[in-house]
């Protein structure tokens, strides 16, 4: 019988056809060609009126079935076509750095905080870190703040309940220890971080701040690299306008110590002629030896700031809860 012979080859034809339409467009025009009104298997369907009466029901059964499995294969390749067609054309490399965040804005204090680093980062200084929660020794001992200093009181520091006595670190200055420890000098590493103490919240003092401590070691280091880094960094930071200013100072883990103040023109417009911004100096021999270095051999200086402080002089802010009360209508503006 020609008609039923027919069906499977045109059926076989059209499936053919339908994987091949390369798009939707195309397989749009593929359907018409075969299902449309004029299609060459609805001529198919057509011809089944010519047939005896006795053979249409087989016939039709074998058409109808052949059309179904042609319907099915069409809408499994639009599917197929259309995922595709969503797809991006190149593969997506979710390795490359994005254009742009797509919300939000960096913290102040993280933006002050990557400008410092980049700054040291520029003349040879590595980002070290090291614990917040940490031991007496570390915080301490190593920088020879005997156990009856002021600094241990419980007045100023965190402790821990357990019986190790672990604190919350008072100062980034634990981390120049613990670098020592770690590693053969020569040395140079700025670490910044979040420090804790137990002052009251006011406009200036808050129980958790950030600092950036810094450490080189080398030979014959001195003084004059000490003033000439701290000046660099601070010209960096607020502007060729800034002058620098040492002051004797004490602090038991440096000989001599010093305090470093700093102006330019927005201490000025603040009314003040310094604002003290940091303590540093030359790092103590007897520092050298509880990390076992050999303070005969090695030198260094060392230095701790407050990234607040510098925050608040760089963009004029006057209550240092601003930065942690996540107030969007304050973090908006940086
Ligand atoms: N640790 C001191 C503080 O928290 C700052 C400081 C002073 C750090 C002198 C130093 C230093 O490394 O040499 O106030």
């Amino acid at each position: 019988m020609p008609l039923l012979d027919d069906i499977e080859p045109l059926k076989q034809t059209a499936l053919a056809d339908l994987a091949a339409a390369p798009d939707l467009a195309a397989l749009e025009q593929t359907k018409g060609a075969w299902l449309g009104g004029n299609g060459r298997f609805t001529a198919l369907m057509k011809q089944l009126g010519t047939l005896p009466k006795e053979e249409k029901p087989a016939a039709g059964k074998l058409i109808n079935v052949a059309k179904q499995e042609i319907e099915a294969a069409l809408l499994a390749r639009r599917e197929a076509l259309e995922l595709a067609a969503a797809l991006p054309k190149e593969p997506t490399d979710f390795t490359l750095p994005g254009r742009r965040r797509a919300l939000g804005k960096l913290h102040p204090l993280t933006q002050v905080t990557d400008d410092i680093v980049r700054a040291f980062r520029k003349i040879g200084f590595a980002v070290a870190d090291g614990p917040e929660i940490e031991d007496e020794y570390h915080c301490f001992d190593a920088l020879q703040t005997p156990a009856d200093h002021p600094a241990r009181d419980s007045q100023d520091t965190f402790y821990v309940a357990s019986a190790a006595r672990p604190l919350l670190r008072t100062h980034t200055s634990s981390v120049q220890i613990r670098v020592m420890q770690s590693q053969p000098p020569p040395v140079r590493i700025i670490v910044p971080g979040r420090v804790y103490r137990r002052d009251n919240a006011d406009a200036t003092h808050n129980p958790t701040f950030h600092q950036i401590e810094g450490l080189y070691v080398d030979k014959n280091v001195t003084v004059g690299d000490l003033k000439g880094t701290v000046e660099f960094v601070f010209r960096e930071l607020m502007g060729s306008d800034v002058k620098i200013r040492f002051r004797q100072h004490y602090f038991s883990y440096t000989e001599p110590s010093y305090e470093i103040d700093f102006t330019n023109a927005l201490v000025k417009k603040m009314g003040k002629d310094w604002l003290e911004i940091a303590g540093c100096g030359m790092v103590h021999p007897g520092v050298f030896e509880n990390v076992g270095y050999d303070p005969a051999v090695w030198t260094g200086w060392a230095f701790g700031f407050g990234i607040e402080r510098i925050a608040m002089l760089r963009y004029g802010i006057n209550d240092i809860r601003l930065f942690y009360e996540n107030d969007v209508r304050f973090l908006k503006q940086f």
